[in-house]
């Protein structure tokens, strides 16, 4: 059974989704929910859920990313994750944060990858006028919001669409393609998953 540590900054639905997923013949569990700040209401979710959670305030160190990780690093060891999944976790993590769990730490983001990555995905879209939006499940990499797509899931941007209404409806697929993505990424499965 493979192990999975969840990092989240808010309210933590797509760490929720995970969490749900990860029953009865699911190859992996979730041993650890960690957030950067306190007040995550994913942490209190996490938590009624009797799965261990943790915060590592990034405010008490100020610039110094290392110290930061190192703190965040000796959960994720003592948890013995084996997969980690970044779900809404708004820390830029450091190089050899990234190195240290190469191929094992996933992220979703909140675009068709490559395209749009870093904040503000939705307006962007928008703003382009592009035809269709979505999400992106990918293996980090020391890039920011880089490295191989491992699936994605697509909306149609409509007449009128706003950014909140788009991230909406994003939101609805992104609970659908990490769940399905983290199960096949357990079970060793490669290729790209594309949701329709
Ligand atoms: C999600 O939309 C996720 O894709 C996005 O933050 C939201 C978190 O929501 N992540 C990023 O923008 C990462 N760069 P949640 O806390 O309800 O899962």
């Amino acid at each position: 059974m493979k192990k999975v540590a969840i990092l989240v900054s808010g309210g933590g639905s797509n760490m929720l989704t995970l969490c749900d997923s990860m029953v009865g013949d699911h190859p992996a569990r979730p041993v650890l929910v960690l957030s950067n700040d306190p007040a995550a209401k994913g942490l209190e979710r996490a938590s009624a859920r009797g799965i261990t959670a943790a915060a590592v305030d990034h405010r008490q160190f100020g610039n110094d990313r290392a110290a930061f990780e190192v703190e965040l690093i000796k959960l994720l060891d003592a948890a013995e994750a084996d997969i980690i999944c970044l779900a809404g976790f708004m820390r830029v993590l450091t190089a050899s944060f990234v190195e240290r769990y190469t191929g094992r730490m996933l992220n979703i983001h909140p675009s068709l990858l490559p395209k749009y990555k870093g904040l503000n995905t939705h307006a962007r879209a928008i703003e382009a006028g592009d035809a269709e939006a979505g999400c992106s499940v990918h293996i980090v990499t020391p890039e920011l919001d880089d490295g191989p797509i491992l699936g994605q899931a697509r909306v149609k941007v409509e007449a009128g669409e706003t950014t909140e209404s788009l991230a909406a409806k994003v939101l609805v697929q992104e609970h659908r393609l990490y769940p399905a993505v983290l199960r096949r990424f357990a079970q060793d499965q490669r290729g790209v998953l594309e949701l329709t």
